[in-house]
């Protein structure tokens, strides 16, 4: 093996610095050419690429985003686009590729690898932490993080003022970040994509809540069934009548920021893992961690099983409920 491509792909997130650092001292250390395609699969269809070195990728390790750039690319979902990054990997000689990315990312890796029959690793890199397979993603422990410390502060205004906040946080399809940030925010209630939300419900239980509180904090899945923030708030108003309600969508602050020293952890041995796993002839898999422990499962098991948090977490919100 003499050349290996990497690229980031879909949504950045904090940590995946970290893993392209990992990824390529190991290459250089064995003689091995890491190629970085800029802005994901647009690189490799536009040929934009770099022979990485460890100058490039000297203290980054603590950077967020990602140094590679990202994007969420149509193009490669065509025969076209494909035949175009095909056509590029094969002029450039590499020999095997590895992305960082979440599900798009590797289903475009599994096509990829069918089409061209290039050795494929996928590392997942996603703040939502919602692949299959793997108990953490990377970058998703610094924005949940990110998530309960602006929890924090709107509890601090929300209190002073008397108010129930309804706070949005990223998750289209799951409920990772929201159910997660929701038990370590102390917050009182959780809208989450796995669960069918009951305005009305929603709106009793509130009033039960916030009997004698200053404050009540519903945090949000921005994938709910019943909608963003925005849309809840404005939902549930009729229900509640005389309470001082706002909303706040966290937003892109989730996906920035420097990666907590548990995302640092887990990319750079991810990325070490994903190199030494080539090396071993193991190929299309993802990388995945069941506790401490990495691990490879199929390219093909990650992206075809739905990843759900730990319902029986919910239970634990349910139990610290004030009930009457
Ligand atoms: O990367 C995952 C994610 O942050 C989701 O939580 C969110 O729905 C989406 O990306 C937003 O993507 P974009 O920045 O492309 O609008």
């Amino acid at each position: 093996m003499k050349k290996i491509g990497i690229i980031t792909s879909g949504g950045d997130a904090p940590g995946m610095n970290a893993c392209v650092r990992a990824i390529v001292k190991f290459c250089l250390n064995k003689n091995i050419v890491p190629v970085g395609f800029r802005d994901g699969y647009k690189g490799v269809i536009e040929n934009d690429f770099c022979n990485l070195t460890f100058k490039d990728v000297n203290n980054i390790v603590q950077q967020g985003g990602t140094i590679l750039g990202t994007y969420r690319s149509e193009e490669f979902k065509t025969v076209e686009g494909r035949q175009k990054a095909i056509a590029n990997l094969t002029k450039n000689d590499i020999d095997a590729f590895i992305c960082i990315g979440g599900d798009g990312t590797f289903t475009g890796a599994s096509i990829l690898s069918q089409e061209m029959n290039i050795p494929v690793i996928g590392i997942p890199g996603t703040i939502d932490n919602d692949i299959f397979g793997t108990d953490h993603t990377i970058g998703y422990d610094t924005a949940l993080n990110t998530v309960v410390e602006a929890v924090d502060r709107i509890r601090d205004t929300a209190g002073s003022h008397k108010r129930i906040f309804f706070v949005e946080v990223m998750g289209r399809n799951a409920g990772f970040i929201a159910l997660n940030s929701a038990i370590a925010s102390g917050a009182e209630s959780v809208l989450i994509p796995e669960e069918v939300t009951d305005i009305k419900e929603v709106a009793n239980d509130l009033k039960r809540q916030n009997k004698g509180a200053r404050s009540s904090i519903v945090i949000v899945a921005e994938g709910d069934d019943e909608g963003g923030a925005k849309e809840i708030l404005s939902k549930i108003k009729p229900y509640m009548e005389g309470y001082s309600m706002r909303y706040s969508i966290l937003g892109h602050i989730q996906r920035g920021g420097r990666p907590s020293a548990f995302d640092r952890m887990l990319a750079t041995r991810m990325g070490a893992f994903a190199v030494e796993s080539l090396l071993n002839g193991i190929s299309n898999v993802m990388i995945g961690a069941k506790g401490d422990q990495l691990l490879t499962l199929s390219i093909h098991e990650a992206t075809h099983n739905l990843a759900k948090p730990d319902m029986s977490k919910l239970e634990v919100l349910h139990n610290l409920r004030t009930s009457n």
